[in-house]
């Protein structure tokens, strides 16, 4: 079969996602406390034949940027309200039967017998369509709100992490896909021969299992990362099957995509079961010029001091302390790294100021902006397809769920005429949607000497 474009929808259960403009834009539904907002756009990605609807997820109220909450409360900056993405991905099993629901668990916070259980429910509860985002988490803030004080290191999160997840494939292990007998005739419920305790005694985490919860029919949530350091990617390398990226330029993700396949590779990966999702943010418009208007318009309501508050909350450095006139300094930064490297390589080329980084941030994270016809845009994802930089896309609205309708109606059928994307799914999992063999269901071994 000839290789298949993929196609994603990113979410925060928020008013936002990376466009800090996106809940002030007229056009946006502002009920994203509420199920129906989360259904109308699962149903129109449904409608589209999307792989699946992603959760990005931050655990602090954005407090890094001079150390100061009211500015990004009174200016709705990322994050300054979410509810918890999986209960609402649970609120959507019902109201979709193929997409599947990806969301964020970070390995820093929470206890693996805990998020273990939870893929496995909502594998279970959406017959097979769970993804997880594995994420280290970001700063300072989200350590305190669990009552740590210090956020751990980014090196040493990412051994947790690795950790994490061993525990985790343990315990999705320790039941057998045929334990469960439930033969009401003989009264035998479970095998207990197909029931296995885990023990694990390690540096992070102990757990003595089994899950309570029986082997799901993925028989694990697919796993999605994000890393953008070396370390990061590395991570991403062994265990992900779905990595998602962030890179305004097309050399950047195309030497990303480079990077990472062969750093799959070297772990003995096949690089094909490592799917790589660069972002975007569409906009789609009858003409190139009313797309552009309509890029233009939204662009024009971000705040550049938005966009700086999550700068910091993403990289957890104070960038309040410099001038917004002058050049982004260079700096090391214990959160995100990679993006940071983005925004310093963009100031560097394009000669722009930390406010102008701000305002980049605040209309999209830095995420590119395809704009155009529905034809236009889907040029712009087959060259990124066949040239070496994607296997497949995840889409950020700058308005929600209006973004998402535009981009379905206009230029999901321009991709399916083309014979790049699904005109129905195929198969019933998210598994199945990604094309992912069973092979990529086993962990592979840690290597020594590659900071991993
Ligand atoms: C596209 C993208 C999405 C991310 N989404 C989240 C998220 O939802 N929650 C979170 O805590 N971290 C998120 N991260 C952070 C990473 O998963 C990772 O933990 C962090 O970037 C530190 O690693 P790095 O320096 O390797 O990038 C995201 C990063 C990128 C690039």
């Amino acid at each position: 079969m000839s290789r298949e474009l993929h196609l994603a929808g990113f979410l925060i259960a928020s008013h936002v996602t990376h466009s800090h403009a996106a809940w002030r834009h007229p056009a946006s539904e502002t009920d994203y406390l509420g199920p129906d907002y989360y259904r109308r756009v699962a149903r129109t990605l449904e409608r589209g034949k999307f792989d699946f609807l992603f959760w990005a997820d931050l655990l602090a109220t954005p407090v890094r940027y001079g150390n100061d909450i009211r500015v990004p409360l009174s200016s709705g900056t990322q994050a300054s309200a979410t509810i918890d993405p999986a209960l609402v991905a649970a609120s959507l099993v019902h109201a979709t039967e193929k997409l599947g629901l990806a969301i964020t668990k970070s390995t820093t916070y929470f206890h693996p017998y805990e998020v273990a259980r939870i893929f496995g429910t909502l594998d279970h509860l959406s017959r097979g369509r769970a993804g997880w985002n594995v994420v280290t988490s970001l700063n300072q803030a989200e350590a305190q709100n669990f009552g740590i004080d210090d956020h751990l290191g980014h090196d040493e999160r990412y051994e947790r992490a690795h950790e994490f997840l061993e525990v985790a494939y343990k315990l999705w292990d320790s039941w057998e896909r045929d334990a469960l007998v439930q033969d009401k005739t003989s009264g035998r419920f479970a095998d207990p021969d197909k029931v296995r305790t885990v023990d694990h005694d390690g540096t992070w985490f102990r757990s003595r299992g089994p899950l309570t919860v029986p082997h799901s029919p993925q028989s694990r949530p697919v796993i999605i990362q994000a890393g953008s350091s070396p370390i990061g990617k590395d991570f991403a390398a062994r265990w992900a099957e779905a990595i998602f990226e962030i890179d305004p330029t097309k050399e950047g993700r195309r030497a990303y995509y480079d990077d990472v396949k062969s750093r799959a590779s070297n772990f003995g990966r096949n690089p094909d079961e490592l799917l790589i999702f660069p972002s975007f943010v569409p906009f789609v418009g009858e003409t190139e010029s009313i797309a552009r208007e309509k890029q233009a318009y939204h662009n024009e309501l971000a705040d550049p001091i938005s966009g700086l508050i999550t700068l910091s909350v993403h990289t957890d450095h104070d960038f309040s302390q410099y001038d917004l006139d002058a050049p982004i300094e260079d700096v090391v930064v214990p959160g995100t790294q990679g993006l940071f490297d983005v925004a310093r390589r963009l100031s560097v080329r394009d000669d722009l100021t930390l406010r102008d980084i701000g305002k980049l941030y605040a209309q999209g994270v830095l995420l590119p902006q395809f704009v155009g016809t529905a034809e236009q845009i889907a040029d712009q994802i087959e060259e990124g397809f066949r040239g070496g930089e994607a296997d497949g896309y995840i889409l950020s609205a700058a308005q929600a769920p209006g973004t998402f309708h535009d981009f379905v109606d206009y230029v999901v059928p321009e991709l399916q005429r083309r014979g790049l994307f699904r005109t129905d799914y195929t198969g019933s999992t998210l598994r199945d949607h990604l094309g992912l063999s069973a092979a990529s269901l086993k962990p592979v071994a840690r290597k020594q000497g590659v900071g991993v």
